[in-house]
């Protein structure tokens, strides 16, 4: 079997084939996906002069909305680019465009803003001078159970999460071109994601996702100077926290990881994925999620729930 039919990622999602006549929110409009079309002057297709947000849909609900949205209204703001629209108009577009698509759960949002299309093919941020693209793609989205089973295989590569004076960590920005030389070296070496490495060398995070050990009943993650500041990552801190599992965020090498009793992935798709096994090293002695992993991803579960539930009361 050729490596890439083997090859998995966290995104893994059952094929879904109504995906392929999905209704596209675009500038404004709810349009058919084979319509939903952007200029090739557009600053995300030229630089990948644009942000991000992934986002789930549990009960008609966008889970943890006010997080995403404070990112990204973060990142926007600190790199000059308006949105032209609030939070609560962002919501409205999410929900008109679940309703478009009959979608209530078991969807995955991509809302993409770029500084929009430029008056000549180059980069200075003054020639996108006719406001944002602003795109949500709302895909029916079920992440691969047999991941849980399975896990994650990751091989550490020589690309690192930069300095945040280089390109900030922090930013979901349109270019992934970091993460994606990350990605091709981790397929490279005959793994499915890559664990990159922080400028010092300590173990931060991986292509797409954050990445956590469990030590000996201790939960750890990196220090999160070098990391995207996921939702999900801050949420399982705050689990840990609140149901006495001591976890710490902390400088800690391969040396640790490789020996750690389970490790982990987090993000908005996934919620927690197991990994099996870092550079063709099996990572504790259990089959699929280990027991802390499956702790953690019970809690969050109900974490989710709670959370929906408290979105859908507060909108009463
Ligand atoms: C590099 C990277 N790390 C981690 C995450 C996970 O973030 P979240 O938990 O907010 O989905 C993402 C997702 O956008 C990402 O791109």
């Amino acid at each position: 079997m050729s490596q890439q039919s083997t090859s998995h990622s966290t995104h893994d999602s059952e094929e879904d084939l109504r995906n392929r006549d999905i209704k596209i929110f675009l500038n404004g409009k709810i349009v058919p996906r084979s319509e939903a079309l952007v200029s090739v002057y557009d600053s995300g297709f030229m630089l990948g002069d644009g942000m991000w947000e992934g986002m789930r849909l549990y009960d008609g609900e966008w889970a943890f909305f006010d997080a995403h949205m404070d990112r990204l209204f973060n990142s926007c703001k600190a790199v000059s680019l308006d949105i032209g629209m609030s939070k609560g108009e962002i919501h409205a577009a999410l929900n008109a465009t679940a309703a478009a698509n009959d979608m209530t759960t078991d969807a995955h949002c991509r809302l993409m803003i770029t500084r929009g299309p430029k008056a000549k093919p180059f980069q200075h941020p003054q020639l996108s001078r006719s406001g944002p693209t602003v795109v949500a793609v709302l895909e029916h989205s079920r992440p691969l159970e047999s991941l849980q089973q399975r896990g994650i295989r990751l091989a550490t590569v020589p690309q690192v999460r930069g300095l945040p004076m280089s390109q900030d960590a922090k930013y979901n920005s349109h270019s992934k071109l970091n993460c994606v030389i990350a990605c091709l070296q981790a397929e490279q070496a005959g793994a499915d994601e890559a664990l990159m490495l922080d400028p010092q060398g300590f173990v931060n995070t991986t292509n797409a996702c954050n990445f956590f050990i469990v030590r000996r009943g201790e939960v750890w993650t990196s220090t999160g100077d070098y990391c995207m500041n996921g939702v999900t990552r801050q949420n399982v801190i705050d689990l840990c926290l609140a149901n006495d599992i001591p976890v710490r965020e902390k400088n800690y090498s391969l040396y640790e990881a490789i020996g750690a009793d389970e490790a982990f992935l987090t993000g908005t798709f996934g919620a927690q994925t197991p990994v099996a096994e870092i550079d063709g090293k099996p990572i504790g002695d259990h089959e699929g999620a280990g027991p802390m992993t499956r702790r953690i991803r019970e809690l969050y579960k109900n974490l989710v729930a709670q959370n929906v539930a408290l979105q859908r009361a507060m909108r009463r």
